[in-house]
């Protein structure tokens, strides 16, 4: 996994809490500002070969729990799991949208030199991501709230142990829908981006609880992109229609009658069919009934106002234009 290796970001680690630099004492990181309680010796744990840059004071993580798993995930995701949702992947082509939309990431980077990009919740590498991985002009930053060969250390979206301005790119793919508060973990997106950085968003809409107690929120193309509101519009929109957002709620919906998840993974193989209706609907009708939304966007100072979002809507139930 080609990621920047962690002594060439000493630069830019921060900490959590108060930003300031970290310096590496024995084989630990801590907080350089002798006011923070992470400058004692101890500074932040290491568990395994991931340094854990969490505040653990303001963060849903636990530090017992996380020392206990060796940082692995609470979830279970085991290889046999991915070897699992590749054959998923491959019968329900889940996202075709997120390939070109990584190919547009890449052309909005500065050219002609390196790029940093930050990935927020790579624990496991999204779909279509790849393409950022295989580029070596790209240095790869990733962390995720659990340890993985794809991440370089354990972090909050809350509270992202990264300087100012230090990247030219964060992705994060399915992610914002995981997290406590949204709005923070955007803006903690926007403080670390250079300034003229990209950010790339996936978020579901219509999507059952998925990652059980750790599932909170849902956008519509619309909510979603006012989230992203200091950010200008390079392209927004739908990932997966109407007919995606159905098989996942006969899947749920076969869960809860027969109390099984296989119930649910059988019902849907037998009605995989239904995803085929994404291509029937008209889009603006797609756009009130997706399963997800993607945004790309560039940082920006100004904001964009409440009704700028009401003129940004793309689906089918037009308002009456004032005369
Ligand atoms: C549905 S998975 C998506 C993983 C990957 N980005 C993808 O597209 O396949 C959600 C990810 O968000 C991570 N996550 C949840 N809360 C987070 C937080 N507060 N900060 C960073 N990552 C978080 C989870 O650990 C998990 O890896
Ligand atoms: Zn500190």
């Amino acid at each position: 996994m080609p990621l920047l290796p962690l002594a060439r970001m000493s630069a830019i680690l921060t900490c959590p809490r108060c930003k300031a630099i970290l310096v590496a004492s024995e084989s630990r990181l801590r907080c350089a500002s002798f006011d923070c309680d992470y400058s004692s010796p101890e500074g932040f744990p290491q568990v395994d070969q991931w340094p854990v840059l969490v505040d653990f004071t303001t963060s849903v993580l636990d530090l017992d729990a996380m020392i206990a798993t060796r940082a692995q995930s609470v979830l279970p995701r085991g290889r046999r799991r991915r070897l699992i949702e590749r054959f998923k992947d491959a019968l329900f082509a889940p996202n075709s949208v997120a390939g070109d939309n990584f190919e547009r990431v890449k052309c909005e980077l500065p050219q002609g030199d390196r790029s940093r990009v930050l990935i927020v919740g790579g624990g496991r590498v999204g779909n279509g991501a790849e393409v950022l991985y295989d580029d070596e002009m790209i240095d790869l930053i990733a962390f995720d709230i659990y340890g993985s060969p794809s991440v370089q250390f354990i972090a909050d979206g809350h509270q992202i142990p990264l300087a100012d301005g230090s990247v030219d790119a964060v992705v994060i793919q399915a992610v914002l829908e995981h997290v406590l508060d949204p709005a923070r973990v955007v803006a903690e997106i926007h403080r670390v981006l250079s300034p003229d950085g990209i950010v790339y968003a996936e978020t579901p809409f219509l999507q059952q609880v998925h990652e059980g107690p750790y599932d909170f929120s849902r956008y519509t193309e619309s909510g979603h992109r006012y989230l992203f509101r200091k950010f200008s519009l390079l392209d927004s929109g739908i990932i997966g229609g109407p007919g995606t957002q159905l098989l996942w709620t006969i899947d749920h919906v076969a869960r809860g009658v027969f109390r099984s998840r296989v119930a649910g993974a059988v019902a849907k193989a037998f009605f995989f069919w239904v995803r085929g209706l994404d291509r029937l609907c008209a889009y603006p009708y797609a756009v009130d009934c997706a399963s997800g939304c993607y945004f790309l966007g560039r940082r920006s100072e100004r904001e964009m106002t409440p009704r700028e979002i009401i003129r940004h809507y793309k689906g089918a139930q037009r308002s009456r234009s004032p005369a």
